[in-house]
């Protein structure tokens, strides 16, 4: 009887032990943005499983869809969700601005995991004064609205911008911002300051290798530059091999000279066309593939960038799905990772999405030209990547990181709780 009971306390603790080891996902994510202008794109239910064979844990909204809301109920993916330009008038007013938060956030939570409100997406450099001045009120009261419902903690307010607040990003130690600009973005950082919430920042080297592609290497913005290509920074002798850091740096730099250089920067968007118009030179299936795939390695190295190498940059790709009915060139178009049938747009070698289907077949997707496996009915379509623990695309957040590492130290705990235990059972 006894040593039945011990053999049971046995196979229960060996089994509580695996558990334990087996936890290697904590704090790392790959955000990813799901833009819905088009009118083909599946339901938001059908959304969720292509973004968790991605691996992605973040999502970003543009607007606060309660169908796309519910969706994301109980998958544990974190939302940014937005608030269109088109609102800031509205939220001028304190109690519209409580009223949203109740009916576009309160109401989802804690079910779906909303982290953030961005409040309009690109104000700044739509060089409209009058709605540029109404950012910071909604913010400010968007913010309130939080607060008295004590959801503060929980989601935090910010708004994206796009590279064009710089007037300067090169060399990346020259980055600042538009003088016009510069008033009303430091009262805009002071409240991130205050608040502590992230900087956004939609960054796309496509769109300067497009404006310049006789000046800029290709490589450079496909992140491979040669040794002769790389950008190298006289003031900092940083060395740069892709344009997104330096980019990112250039930004570093601005909020540096604006006395703001502690604020979290994160890539709100980043991402590249798999087609264009003839003049939009770049946009194609073989660079986006490069791109993505690159970035994502890249983020699986956990670098930062050469000012800020501790600091793992969160980077939402954009997009999951391409939009049919964005305006613009043919590239806004074909920004997706996804066609509307959840086949994907192409295949760029990442992936080992364990979590949606339980497969963690760890075979190494570093080609990229194989036909992708096809693979419907929620298997892991661009699957490919895979890596040792099962979870390919990292881009921790400081916090992130935080949290990783108590993670891991409640792994120890729980060894040798375990083999303490084993002890006085043996
Ligand atoms: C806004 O103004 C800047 C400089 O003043 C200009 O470079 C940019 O193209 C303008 N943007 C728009 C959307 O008009
Ligand atoms: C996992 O994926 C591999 C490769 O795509 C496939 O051969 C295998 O059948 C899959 N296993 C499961 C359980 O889906």
């Amino acid at each position: 009887m006894e040593a039945a009971s011990s053999k049971l306390s046995l196979s229960l603790l060996l089994i509580f032990i695996s558990a334990m080891l087996q936890h290697p996902r904590m704090g790392a994510t790959l955000g990813i943005n799901y833009g819905r202008v088009a009118d083909n794109l599946p339901p938001p239910e059908k959304a969720v499983p292509l973004i968790k064979s991605l691996g992605a844990t973040r999502v970003k909204i543009y607007d606060a869809d309660p169908t796309v809301l519910k969706a994301f109920a109980n998958s544990n993916i974190e939302i940014v969700v937005g608030l269109g330009n088109e609102y800031l008038v509205t939220m001028q007013d304190p109690e519209k601005a409580l009223s949203w938060v109740k009916t576009n956030v309160q109401c989802h939570l804690p079910a779906t995991k909303i982290s953030c409100i961005a409040v309009g997406n690109e104000v700044l450099t739509f060089n409209d004064t009058s709605l540029s001045a109404h950012l910071l009120p909604a913010m400010q009261n968007l913010y309130s609205a939080l607060t008295i419902l004590h959801l503060e903690k929980q989601v935090t307010v910010t708004t994206t911008h796009s590279m064009g607040i710089l007037e300067t990003s090169y060399p990346p130690s020259a980055g600042k911002f538009r003088q016009d600009l510069v008033g009303p973005i430091t009262k805009i950082l002071d409240f991130n300051t205050r608040i502590d919430s992230p900087f956004l920042i939609n960054a796309y080297p496509f769109l300067a290798y497009k404006s310049d592609p006789k000046q800029i290497p290709l490589n450079l913005v496909l992140f491979k530059a040669n040794d002769d290509e790389i950008i190298h920074d006289p003031v900092t002798n940083f060395r740069y091999e892709n344009m997104l850091f330096a980019q990112t740096d250039a930004v570093h730099s601005a909020l540096e000279k604006v006395g703001c250089n502690k604020l979290c920067v994160q890539i709100s968007e980043s991402g590249w066309p798999s087609k264009g118009d003839p003049d939009e030179i770049g946009a194609s299936t073989e660079n986006a593939k490069k791109y993505n795939g690159n970035l994502i390695k890249l983020m699986k190295q956990k670098t930062g960038t050469p000012m800020k190498p501790d600091v793992n940059l969160n980077i939402y790709l954009f997009a999951l799905f391409n939009e049919n009915l964005k305006p613009g060139p043919t590239s806004e178009r074909n920004f997706g990772l996804f066609k509307p049938d959840g086949t994907p747009a192409y295949y760029f070698g990442i992936g080992g999405g364990s979590t949606s289907n339980g497969n963690s077949s760890s075979s190494n997707g570093g080609g990229s030209s194989s036909s992708g496996g096809g693979g419907s009915s929620g298997s892991s379509p661009v699957a490919g990547g895979g890596s040792s623990n099962g979870y390919p695309y990292l881009s921790v957040s400081s916090d992130g990181r935080s949290r990783f590492v108590q993670c891991k130290i409640m792994q120890i705990f729980w060894l040798g709780v375990s083999i303490l235990s084993l002890r006085l059972i043996l």
